[in-house]
């Protein structure tokens, strides 16, 4: 079985906390690849192949990153793409039925928002099968702007792609069914 994960990222975060999920889910038993948005909207065809599929992206102003938003991180000394995951799912086929997870990175505190759970409701309404509720990580704030990945949040994020890769292969078609015995 195969997952991919997809992930935009500004300043390095989302994109580490991705490579740890995706290795997570090799613990797990999984093959899997982290792509970024623009590598994955170039490979359709690996992305829909896989049988999970687990998004990631930073927030931006309670949600997700739009055109403004990455030309304020441009000007944060980022080097964001044109591309976003918004813009990317939007034009992604065949969602419907799809497992799906997702993930943010995020500032501390209750007011920060959360990319994932604008990316859950996108999911939804495409009527992909949302294996695991949105997983949000934290980032620390650096004065100039930047982001890095704060404390043990590399270590979290292993550990729930190694619970990803548990339960998809638990809810796999054929699972736990009984063994035939030979005649
Ligand atoms: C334009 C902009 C808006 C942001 N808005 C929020 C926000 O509303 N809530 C929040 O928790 N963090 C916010 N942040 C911080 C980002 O979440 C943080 O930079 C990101 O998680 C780092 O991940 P990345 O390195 O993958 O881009 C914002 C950052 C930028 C550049």
């Amino acid at each position: 079985m195969s997952a991919v994960v997809v992930f935009e990222s500004m300043f390095g975060c989302t994109r580490a906390v991705a490579e740890a999920v995706a290795a997570g889910l090799r613990d797990g038993g999984l093959e899997a690849a982290a792509l970024d948005v623009a590598e994955a909207a170039a490979r359709d065809d690996t992305v829909l192949r896989s049988e999970l599929l687990v998004i990631g992206a930073p927030t931006h102003m309670r949600g997700l990153s739009t055109p403004r938003s990455r030309a304020l991180a441009r000007a944060r000394g980022a080097q964001p793409g044109d591309l976003g995951v918004h813009e990317w799912f939007d034009a992604l086929p065949g969602l419907r039925g799809r497992r799906l997870a997702v993930f943010d990175t995020r500032g501390p505190g209750r007011f920060s928002g959360s990319a994932g759970l604008r990316i859950e409701k996108l999911a939804a309404k495409a009527g992909a099968d949302l294996v695991a509720p949105c997983q949000g990580f934290a980032v620390e704030q650096l004065d100039d702007g930047r982001a890095l990945v704060a404390p043990g949040q590399l270590d979290l994020a292993r550990g729930w792609g190694r619970s990803l890769a548990v339960s998809t292969a638990r809810s796999a078609p054929g699972h736990g069914r009984a063994v035939q015995p030979t005649p």
